[in-house]
């Protein structure tokens, strides 16, 4: 079970208008997914991932954005145990970072899932041409094609295209699912079940949040729309265990592009604790007041939960609001339903500041800008 901290004064009308506008949206799919998933494709998901577990000792997964931080976050912050290794590409158009990659890799054997719902996003188009040709040299034209993984759109795009000309294995993003909301589609799913999570568990703790994480989401969500018109512009999510950094990373990217148009929206920021309380913990104490803290409270051990405690003490007595948020266990059911319950509360959100949370139109415009450039 979520909970929250906190309850604002909720319109309960307006709360159900806006669940129903989010259902009836062309790209509310994800709504539903973890009810209605597909078992034929969950079933085909799991046996490449086997296969890719048993030829690879990595998987390289390239892709951006909503195509990436989602199972990073869930594969970091639960390090699984599995003898593939992923290795992220395609998220930089530096040099340096794909040589990296490409080094890692090495002579090791390994596999590509590149995932790109356009299909034309160039960083991992680049990486995606890098990592095919290393893959070719190795393994050969058609051991190569074996190891490609595509995960895109049904019908169109480049990726589509070449996906189907040369025979890759495919798995859609479907068509009513944005990039930041499709981590439990099979973007997320195939890269998590080939580092070891529990994609059963993780599926079902998002199942059960359909209907549990409907009231404490709606909260959240009116409580961030009634901070932000009072003129609290930034929220710091602030996490006391390491290892979800790239969570903080996927809401950053989640509530960014959902709610940052049309001059709306608050700007959504992230410590990790104890770490930035070295740094950034000045500035929270007692910096700037035009920002509040959404502690996410991972269930801890004694120590670490005596932080957290002291922190919200003295940020509270610093004048600092501090909104918590508990997740019921720190595992794949947990994750599950914490991804659900941030995903719906972000929708919500952003539908409560008038903007459209399943575009990206400030995204697109750099895209425009570096192919004018390239
Ligand atoms: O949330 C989104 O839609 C974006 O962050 C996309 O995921 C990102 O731009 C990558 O797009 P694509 O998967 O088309 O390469």
């Amino acid at each position: 079970m979520i909970t929250v901290n906190f309850s604002p004064k909720v319109n309960e009308n307006k709360a159900a208008e806006i669940l129903r506008e989010i259902a009836r949206d062309k790209m509310g799919g994800w709504l539903n997914l973890p009810k209605k998933f597909d078992m034929g494709e969950f079933v085909r998901i799991k046996e490449a991932a086997k296969k890719i577990q048993d030829e690879s000792e990595y998987l390289v997964c390239i892709g951006i954005g909503g195509s990436y931080l989602g199972h990073r976050a869930i594969i970091e912050a639960l390090h699984p145990h599995s003898e593939t290794k992923i290795i992220y590409a395609g998220n930089s158009l530096s040099r340096r970072e794909l040589d990296r990659a490409l080094e890692k890799v090495g002579d090791h054997d390994f596999s590509i899932n590149v995932i790109s719902k356009s299909g034309t996003t160039l960083e991992p188009a680049i990486a995606f041409g890098e990592f095919k040709k290393k893959l070719i040299e190795k393994y050969g034209e058609l051991e190569a094609i074996d190891r490609i993984y595509a995960t895109t759109d049904k019908r169109q795009g480049a990726l589509h295209d070449e996906a189907v000309a040369a025979g890759y294995t495919m798995f859609v993003v479907p068509d009513n699912i944005g990039g930041r909301y499709s981590v439990l589609s099979a973007v997320g799913l195939l890269p998590m079940a080939v580092a070891g999570i529990n994609v059963d568990k993780l599926l079902e703790g998002a199942s059960e949040a359909v209907e549990s994480v409907v009231e404490p989401a709606t909260k959240y969500a009116w409580m961030r729309y009634e901070l932000g018109k009072k003129g609290y512009d930034t929220e710091v999510f602030a996490s006391f265990e390491p290892a979800t950094m790239y969570f903080n990373e996927w809401l950053k990217q989640l509530f960014g592009e959902s709610e940052g148009k049309g001059k709306q929206g608050v700007l959504p920021t992230s410590v990790i604790y104890s770490t930035d309380l070295h740094s950034m913990g000045q500035f929270m104490q007692d910096g700037r007041r035009n920002l509040w803290e959404t502690i996410i409270d991972y269930p801890t051990d004694e120590t670490n939960a005596k932080i957290v405690q002291a922190v919200r003490t003295a940020h509270t007595e610093g004048g600092i609001l501090v909104l918590s948020i508990g997740m019921s266990s720190y595992d794949e059911r947990g994750f599950g339903e914490l991804i659900y319950f941030f995903e719906l509360a972000c929708a919500m959100s952003a539908k409560l500041f008038g903007v459209n949370p399943f575009d990206q139109p400030g995204v697109e415009a750099y895209k425009q800008e570096l192919k004018k450039l390239l």
